[in-house]
């Protein structure tokens, strides 16, 4: 009844304009469409089928929140809604959907908490009850400080009184997630803090050598299971340990890294791999960054395939900015850069200009870019270099940058077709899929009403074309991911979603 008094009035309206009007105003409104990323391809006969299905699904969703405003999942925090999404057809869809490449994700946040629970009943693991609660394995007790003492894990959980409930208690160190957000974090400085804490708990976990190999191997099952297929990892390079205290070097990391890809291809052939981005930290003098540069150098001279390029991380609004470290980075652009830049919410400070750094430096995909909006000359800038923004909606909202995702800048990058790619930063720190939930909330609600398939399907392409591939495996990319997308829409039935 309301959606025809909608038409009858809107009818109204038309008859009353010139038809001049509204010729020029459905031209306008075209544009615009057209203009968007993805607005101006064309969709096969099966496609539209698929698109029918999942519009009709996406504006009832959008409709009754537009309705029910008071009702509107996402207009909230991640957490909870979190579980809602599973029950969303639009997200049941999606996750079926092939989704190209993740090229914004940090190594130790991919899996969930229950595999780091999981780990905490290996033998020979020592913990410390300090905050933030760490682990370490050993054959002896470890010699590093613990004001609490190191414990032996199994001798806690034996003195436990409830197993469940200590396991219950435990497991919330391996996650941000919590029943009352608003209130456990009030702004950017509780995120953070303990989005920190998170990395110093897992820490010990998985820079133990056997764990790193099988933990990266998993993830990889993970993104595949998600049917993503290709990935690009951010890594500090933990140093691996052994239980008689042996520290390996960077390089034996990376190698690691290198034997799980092979391994995983192997069982998996029809995933392309994954490649790695050096990420040390921000938040270091010119000595330690030299250091770093060094070891990235080492790295892409040994491991060609493996190497993408180098990264600096960690809160930017307390981390060193880029251009501080600007006459070093000149000296090594051959490193290929994928900078962190712009993920804060203060326009006009040197964190927000980090930006320019990373434009000058020659950034081959800007992480983040959150800030971009604001900067028409970098905007410029990212379209004539083609340079690929990695937005991860999630983290921004996670990360205190944004409360209501409908505020997402990624709406503005996504109207001007800027060569945005969608990725999910840290999804295991806050318990999302390896890509389809930061998928969902940016196609419901970040993008248009309108947008459809053909948005989806040229993010995913995106992510391909701006991945760090030669450009002959890159299109050998391009064609599998043709494959399993028309795999996709020739199986597709929307009664089973
Ligand atoms: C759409 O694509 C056509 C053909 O490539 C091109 O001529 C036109 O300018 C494009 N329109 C927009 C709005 O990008
Ligand atoms: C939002 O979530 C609540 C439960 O948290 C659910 O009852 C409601 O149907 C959801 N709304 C939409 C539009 O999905
Ligand atoms: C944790 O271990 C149990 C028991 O071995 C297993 O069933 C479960 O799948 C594991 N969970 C994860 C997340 O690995
Ligand atoms: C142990 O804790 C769990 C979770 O809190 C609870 O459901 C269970 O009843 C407890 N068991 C005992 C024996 O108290
Ligand atoms: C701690 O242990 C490691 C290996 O077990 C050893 O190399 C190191 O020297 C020790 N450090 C101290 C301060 O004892
Ligand atoms: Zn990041």
């Amino acid at each position: 009844m309301r959606s025809i008094l909608a038409i009858i009035s809107i009818l109204f309206i038309y008859a009353k304009c010139d038809d001049k009007y509204n010729e020029k105003r459905k031209q306008l409104v075209e544009l615009e469409l057209r203009m968007a990323l993805g607005g101006n391809t064309t969709l096969n006969d099966k496609e539209n089928i698929v698109n029918n299905c999942l519009m009709q699904h996406k504006f009832n969703e959008l409709d009754y929140g537009f309705d029910n405003p008071e009702h509107y999942n996402l207009s909230h925090h991640f957490f909870n809604y979190k579980k809602q999404i599973q029950t969303s057809k639009v997200y049941k869809i999606i996750k079926s959907m092939p989704k190209g490449a993740v090229l914004h994700v940090h190594d130790m946040a991919i899996i969930g908490p229950d595999y780091f629970l999981n780990l905490t009943y290996m033998d020979h693991l020592y913990v410390c009850f300090e905050k933030p609660i760490r682990f370490w394995f050993s054959y002896n007790v470890p010699n590093s400080t613990c004001d609490g003492d190191w414990k032996l894990m199994k001798n806690v959980r034996k003195a436990a009184a409830n197993v469940t409930q200590f396991d219950a208690d435990l497991r919330k160190h391996f996650s941000m997630v919590c029943d009352n957000p608003d209130v456990v974090y009030p702004s950017i400085k509780e995120t953070w803090t303990t989005f920190m804490g998170y990395f110093t708990t897992v820490y010990g976990l998985i820079s133990f050598r056997p764990n790193w190999e099988k933990y990266f191997y998993d993830a990889l099952k993970l993104f595949r299971d998600d049917n993503v297929m290709y990935v690009e990892v951010r890594s500090i390079l933990p140093n691996l340990y052994e239980l008689d205290g042996t520290i390996y070097d960077k390089r034996i990391t990376a190698k690691a890294y290198k034997k799980a890809i092979n391994k995983f291809v192997r069982d998996y052939p029809d995933f392309l791999g994954a490649k790695l981005i050096f990420a040390p930290s921000r938040k270091v003098d010119t000595t330690v960054l030299d250091s770093d540069i060094q070891t990235a150098r080492q790295i892409k001279k040994d491991m060609p395939d493996l190497y993408a390029g180098f990264d600096l991380v960690g809160q930017e609004d307390l981390g060193n900015p880029l251009i501080e470290f600007v006459p070093q980075l000149l000296q090594a652009k051959d490193l290929d850069f994928f900078f962190h830049a712009g993920e804060t919410n203060w326009y006009g400070t040197l964190t927000d200009e980090n930006l320019v750094d990373a434009v000058l430096l020659g950034a081959k995909r800007i992480g983040h870019a959150y800030a971009l909006a604001k900067h028409p000359a970098l905007i410029r800038e990212v379209i004539e270099k083609d340079i690929g923004i990695e937005v991860n909606v999630l983290s921004n909202a996670v990360l205190s940058l944004v409360k209501d995702v409908r505020n997402h800048p990624l709406n503005i990058f996504l109207s001007l077709n800027l060569p945005v790619v969608l990725s999910s930063d840290d999804p295991g720190a806050w318990e999302a899929d390896p890509l389809s939930d930061d998928f969902y909330v940016a196609f419901v609600g970040v993008a248009s009403r309108l947008s459809d398939l053909r948005m989806l399907k040229g993010l995913a392409l995106n992510s391909l074309k701006y991945s760090a591939l030669a450009p002959e495996r890159k299109v050998r990319a391009i064609h599998d991911f043709n494959t399993k997308w028309n795999d996709f829409v020739n199986n597709f039935d929307c009664k089973s979603y």
